[in-house]
């Protein structure tokens, strides 16, 4: 079964548009990655204030592969490269402005279900 990986991100509210932006304009190289099945960008509305970065992978050797990969290196050096053009805030290390904290959580994908055709 697949695993998922959810990065927790603590947006200031001041950041949440900045932050929705550079996804906006994210990379787009995670699609390609062996083992990648899902990625949906998550807006908290109630019980949290954290976004979700949700991805669901193959296995968990798939994911780690992705991780320590160029394509993650590329997709995250972006938004560092964003955040320097911007109020000059960026420092360049992944975390940008726009976060300010992150967390990794895993999961297993225990049972699942689509709608019926
Ligand atoms: C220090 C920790 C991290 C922070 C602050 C962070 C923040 C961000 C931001 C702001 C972007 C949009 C930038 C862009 O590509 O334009 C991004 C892209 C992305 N992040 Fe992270 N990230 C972190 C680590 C992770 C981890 C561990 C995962 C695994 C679930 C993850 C999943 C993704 C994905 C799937 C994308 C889109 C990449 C693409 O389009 O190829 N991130 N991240």
């Amino acid at each position: 079964m697949s695993v998922v990986k959810i990065n927790v991100l603590t947006v200031p509210a001041e950041m949440r548009e900045t932050l929705e932006k550079r996804f906006s304009n994210r990379a787009g190289l995670v699609e390609s990655a062996d083992g990648f099945e899902w990625f949906e960008l998550l807006r908290p509305v109630e019980g949290t204030d954290r976004y979700l970065v949700y991805t669901r992978w193959r296995s968990e050797e798939d994911f780690q592969r992705w991780q320590e990969s160029q394509s993650f290196r590329q997709g995250h050096a972006e938004a560092a490269a964003e955040a320097g053009r911007g109020e000059g805030q960026g420092h360049g290390h992944g975390q940008g402005p726009a976060a300010s904290g992150s967390e990794l959580w895993t999961f297993e994908v225990v049972q699942n279900a689509a709608p019926a055709s």
